[in-house]
């Protein structure tokens, strides 16, 4: 089966079956291409709730099918691989958040929402990068924990001194793993590129940016900007995909390191197996997950 022929298999499977096909942009071109929605983490979940289909099938990893299935309980929410998730996502347990609301009771605590449904049933807000800053901003509260992921955490305390944010040491560890000498480095071999660079990343790193944003934020940045030379410090996908958007403009990668495997767990065939019947996940949360989860998901669409 060629990629053309698994292709027009699955738009034809999606039609038939009522099948949402959403994909996060670190997901490959082929995949992309058959997507009804791609995006970074903040449009998947924004986006699936309002589609028609009764059905979602999601490429990416697990926490986002999560997602999406809080933000609609009565469809019915498939991963395509069930082995890709998110090593951040997994980082922090229920208990140790409990432990801290008991020891800190007047903090509000905003979770980044590369985490499990179920450490959302103990946080009071979750937050995706693209939304970070403009929700920590609206939140009457002064004294926030941030969790899991510190480096954000320092993004968004940068951008809003006026509060108090309280960082644990959790993290993305590909975007974690990029250190600032690769920075230079790729600024001096491409002395006329502006760096752009996703907060998941360490301060030291991000300090030598020229931008910093989410996926989204970085690719559009990119297109509208005047300038012709990009070097991308997020997921190498996005440098090829803007590649493609954007064939005149050069873009080059930050790091080499920046390549995370779980989102590349998910291939065209798993797509086309899911809507055959033949593997995927169909994600199920118990009724108390749904209820405190969608709480914490519907407080960032309130406050968004
Ligand atoms: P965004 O899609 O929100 O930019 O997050 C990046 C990421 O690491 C997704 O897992
Ligand atoms: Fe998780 Fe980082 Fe991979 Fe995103 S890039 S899925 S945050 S490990």
């Amino acid at each position: 089966m060629t990629i053309q022929q698994a292709q027009a298999e699955i738009l034809r499977l999606k039609k038939e079956k009522g099948v949402c096909i959403l994909a996060h942009s670190y997901q490959a071109r082929e995949i992309l291409e058959v997507a009804d929605i791609c995006g970074d983490s903040f449009a998947l979940s924004a986006q699936a709730a309002k589609m028609p289909q009764q059905q979602a099938l999601m490429c990416g990893v697990r926490f986002m099918a999560e997602t999406v299935k809080l933000l609609s309980p009565a469809k019915t929410v498939w991963l395509a691989n069930p082995s890709a998730g998110c090593p951040m996502a997994e980082q922090m347990d229920k208990e140790l958040i409990l432990q801290l609301r008991a020891q800190l009771p007047d903090y509000t605590v905003v979770a980044y929402i590369n985490t499990t449904a179920e450490l959302k049933t103990v946080c009071d807000v979750c937050v995706t990068s693209s939304s970070a800053v403009a929700i920590v901003k609206k939140l009457s509260a002064r004294d926030i924990i941030f969790l899991p992921d510190c480096n954000l955490g320092d993004y968004v305390a940068r951008q809003v001194p006026e509060k108090n944010i309280k960082l644990l040491q959790g993290g993305c560890p590909i975007h974690a793993a990029v250190e600032p000498a690769e920075v230079r480095a790729a600024k001096q071999a491409h002395p006329n590129a502006l760096v752009l660079v996703h907060p998941e990343c360490k301060p030291s790193v991000a300090a030598l940016a020229d931008y910093i944003g989410s996926t989204s934020g970085i690719m559009d940045y990119a297109k509208q900007s005047a300038a012709q030379s990009f070097i991308i410090g997020t997921e190498l996908s996005i440098a090829e995909h803007l590649q493609y958007e954007c064939p005149d403009k050069s873009f080059y990668h930050l790091s080499k390191k920046l390549i995370c495997p779980n989102m590349k767990l998910t291939t065209l065939m798993d797509v086309l197996h899911c809507l055959q019947g033949r593997s995927g996940e169909q994600i199920e949360l118990d009724a108390e997950t749904m209820r405190g989860a969608r709480r914490c998901v519907d407080e960032m669409i309130r406050l968004g």
